[in-house]
């Protein structure tokens, strides 16, 4: 049986867990975010297209070269928090740990990014592909990001239908016990050991609940 929650230190076999039910033998496969392939350690598509803006072949994912209608699934790992201004913020410790390079710097650039991705994937799905995003919340100049709200709204506004959600738990990381300028660290918000990887499916299925406006910032 496979379950929606998956704990493991690696993203490998949380991939390899989704790809059982939404990755099917002859799918062709596009990994916009390559980063250093990380994803497939555990399981790796027949037909898998590599593209990474930085680390790769420099395809933005806002520009795929792909043409309308032609793939069946899109993978999408983008960088999905924002450091902020704050000399607190631990999310620089958390983007060497887990290698997320160029992380755009206001929540309001990485929403864009993000958005502009989902968009662009799903130009190339074909009827019935799916679209896998990995993505979390986060806290970024000590306020709390409804990053994975905001994915799912912009998946929906988009038309996309959502068909799953698994749940990963990376374990405990080192936690700083300072602040960066040596100051005592005091807890805010609950510490963050999840991320999300959501699966959308265009068309074929009735699309769920429109989105409201206010949440798509
Ligand atoms: C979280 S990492 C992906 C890690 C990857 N899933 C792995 O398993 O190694 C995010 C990746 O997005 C890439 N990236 C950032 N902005 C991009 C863009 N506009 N177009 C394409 N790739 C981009 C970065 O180079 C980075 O490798």
């Amino acid at each position: 049986v496979i379950e929606s929650v998956v704990t493991a230190r690696r993203n490998g076999p949380l991939i390899a867990q989704a790809a059982k039910l939404w990755i099917k033998p002859d799918d062709l496969v596009v990994d916009v975010t390559w980063g250093r392939g990380r994803f497939w350690t555990d399981f790796q598509p027949e037909r898998l297209i590599r593209h990474d803006l930085y680390t790769l072949d420099g395809v933005d994912f806002r520009v795929l070269p792909e043409v309308d209608a032609s793939v069946d699934v899109v993978v999408l790992d983008p960088p999905y928090t924002a450091p902020g201004g704050r000399a607190t913020s631990t999310i620089a410790d958390f983007n060497d740990r887990y290698g997320i390079d160029l992380v755009p710097a206001t929540v309001a650039d990485t929403q864009e990014l993000i958005a502009a991705g989902i968009k662009e994937a799903t130009r190339v799905l074909k009827q019935g592909g799916r679209m896998i995003v990995k993505n979390a919340d986060y806290i970024s100049s000590g306020r709390f990001v409804t990053g994975h709200h905001h994915v799912v709204s912009t998946a929906l506004a988009c038309g996309l239908s959502q068909v799953d959600e698994f749940i990963f738990h990376g374990g405990q990381g080192p936690q700083p016990k300072v602040n960066r300028d040596g100051s005592p660290r005091r807890q805010v918000h609950a510490r963050r050991v999840h991320s999300f990887l959501s699966v959308f499916q265009l068309g074929r299925r009735r699309p769920t609940a429109e989105p409201s406006a206010e949440v798509i910032v």
